[in-house]
């Protein structure tokens, strides 16, 4: 992956679009959808330091070949570092996991910082015991998505744990809750 095709084409709605759709009441409805809540890290070739953020952005898009997306915001720092190597790993994150969320969610250089995390097996990107799941990928593609940018990886390895996993509902943080049984 070249340094340059982080900034695809920009995604330019007209004034009318733009102003038809309130930002907050969008923000508020789509924040009725539950997600999960993934790190995705990586180790930043020029540093050789891990760098990682938070997304809820993260689901399955191909079986076969077996790929993977989430979306990240343009303003991220954290992103241009992240995909240098080309690789990044993620951690689906598990309900006891909040101080990793804090952790990686909050801008800065000093993410890491006594935060534990093991060395992945296909990247060495920090994967976060007691996790989910765990997967390391290769980036194969950015495409364009208004302000923000869609990532495709595929998948080099995963892993699942058997830790119940966070949840992100209507801004706030919280673990799954299965129906009662009928
Ligand atoms: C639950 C949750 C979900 C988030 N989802 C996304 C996301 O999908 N895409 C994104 O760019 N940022 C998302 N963020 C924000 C980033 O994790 C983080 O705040 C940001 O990357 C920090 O800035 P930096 O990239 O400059 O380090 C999310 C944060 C939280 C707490």
């Amino acid at each position: 992956m070249s340094a340059t095709t982080f900034a695809p084409t920009a995604f330019a709605p007209t004034a009318e679009a733009e102003s038809a759709v309130d930002q907050r009441l969008f923000r508020d409805v789509m924040g009725h959808l539950p997600t999960g809540v993934a790190a995705v890290t990586g180790i930043e070739t020029e540093t050789g330091k891990p760098a990682g953020m938070i997304v809820g952005t993260f689901q399955s898009l191909s079986l076969a070949p077996a790929l993977v997306t989430f979306s990240v915001d343009r303003s991220s720092t954290s992103w241009p570092r992240i995909r240098t190597s080309g690789r990044f790993s993620i951690s689906v994150l598990a309900e006891h996991q909040t101080d990793v969320c804090r952790a990686l969610s909050r801008k800065g250089d000093d993410k890491f910082a006594g935060v534990d995390w093991v060395p992945s097996p296909e990247n060495a990107a920090p994967h976060f015991r007691g996790a989910a799941a765990w997967l390391d990928c290769e980036t194969v593609q950015e495409l364009d998505g208004g302000d923000h940018v869609i990532v495709v990886g595929r998948v080099l390895y995963m892993e699942a744990g058997s830790t119940e996993p966070l949840v992100f509902h209507r801004g706030r943080l919280g673990g799954y809750r299965a129906p009662a049984a009928a």
